[in-house]
């Protein structure tokens, strides 16, 4: 276990704000993590826990007053290998995309389309992270926990979960409560390319890549370069994604919009309700490439807020208040920020 006090948050945030938490514990093994857990509660710490995992969906709004947690574990395990599936446990604190592409290296398939989303696995379960059709629910099957409030082990279902759109139970009643240690992925043994996301197939074409020919290596390298082509680099430019989640509306709102904008895209959640994608009406509010201060709408991406250099997490925030009005004032719609706001 390592321990630094007033650790500098900087390089462990993406949008890259400068800020510190009053403590950083860094845990090797769960035992690690229950033995600090034990020793806080034996020593009537009540100050706050933060359990983070890469910072790339957070947002500090400004120095941290407690402890912030964060997994070193390192370990890719299969724990059954029989039949049309793999059954692999990761721990929580690698990087989502090296994950991604050790199963691709290992030919089990599925998770091609999630390749390239920064962040680390713990957090991809707590956030259900998505992108180009597939959210990692669709492999979960269980994720183990350990309680910070007592240092017990427990196991979630996928159901248990709770999991939907950018969202599970760690985000609501068990927010702040379990710190994910380990994620249970059921991949497959059969590549079952999913193209039916705007842009795959086009791209495929430039490429001149026959879709009976298509190896998930190919799949994998086209999300990436689609990626690259739309979202900033935290590592060059700071941002934590997308910034808003895209709003479920009433398909009576929608239509309302749809007749003043013929040209909406919108995506059928069910038979009453209609996904309408922020950055198109943070577009059309004509944010997209402006800044406030030191902090930018991306110019490619409507959905991404950006680091100009130097923002603080007030400035970034806001940006997101202003954005968050203009939506609000043109279409009627609040948008919410899919970054945990912290502070
Ligand atoms: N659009 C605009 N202007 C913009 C941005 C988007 O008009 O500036 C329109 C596009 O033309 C398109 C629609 O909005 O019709 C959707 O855009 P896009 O495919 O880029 O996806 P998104 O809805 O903006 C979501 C996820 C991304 C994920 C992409 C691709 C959310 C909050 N975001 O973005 O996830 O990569 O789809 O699947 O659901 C993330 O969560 O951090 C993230 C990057």
């Amino acid at each position: 276990m390592t321990i630094q006090n007033n650790c500098s948050l900087l390089g462990h945030n993406t949008f890259g704000i400068d800020c510190h938490a009053n403590r950083m514990v860094e845990y090797q093994t769960v035992e690690e993590l229950q033995t600090f857990i034990h020793q806080r509660n034996a020593e009537g710490d009540t100050t706050p826990l933060l359990h983070i995992g890469g910072g790339s969906n957070l947002l500090f709004l400004q120095d941290f007053a407690g402890t912030v947690l964060h997994s070193r574990m390192q370990e890719i395990f299969v724990t059954s290998n029989e039949g049309d599936y793999v059954y692999v446990r990761v721990t929580a604190g690698i990087q989502w995309d090296a994950w991604v592409q050790y199963a691709v290296d290992s030919n089990w398939f599925g998770l091609e389309n999630l390749s390239l989303i920064p962040g680390e696995v713990g957090a991809a379960a707590v956030q259900n992270i998505g992108a180009y059709g597939s959210e990692a629910k669709d492999f979960i099957i269980f994720v183990d926990a350990v309680d910070l409030q007592t240092g017990e082990i427990r196991h979630f279902t996928a159901d248990e979960c709770r999991y939907g759109y950018r969202d599970s139970i760690f985000k609501h009643e068990l927010r702040g409560r379990y710190a994910v240690t380990h994620v249970h992925f059921r991949l497959s043994h059969a590549f079952r390319p999913l193209l039916e996301y705007g842009g795959i197939r086009r791209a495929l074409k430039e490429r001149g890549i026959e879709e009976i020919n298509l190896t998930s290596r190919q799949l994998r390298q086209v999300i990436i370069d689609i990626r690259r082509s739309k979202l900033p680099d935290p590592a060059t430019i700071g941002n934590a994604g997308s910034f808003f989640t895209n709003p479920i509306v009433p398909r009576s709102q929608y239509l309302d919009i749809a007749a003043t904008y013929s040209d909406v895209p919108h995506y059928d959640v069910d038979a009453d309700h209609v996904k309408i994608p922020a950055g198109w009406m943070i577009e059309q509010c004509g944010w997209k490439g402006r800044h406030l201060g030191r902090a930018g709408v991306y110019d490619k991406q409507a959905l991404v807020i950006v680091n100009l250099g130097g923002a603080t997490g007030q400035e970034i925030f806001a940006l997101c208040q202003r954005i968050q009005a203009d939506v609000n004032e043109k279409f009627g719609i609040k948008i919410q920020p899919e970054v945990n706001l912290i502070g």
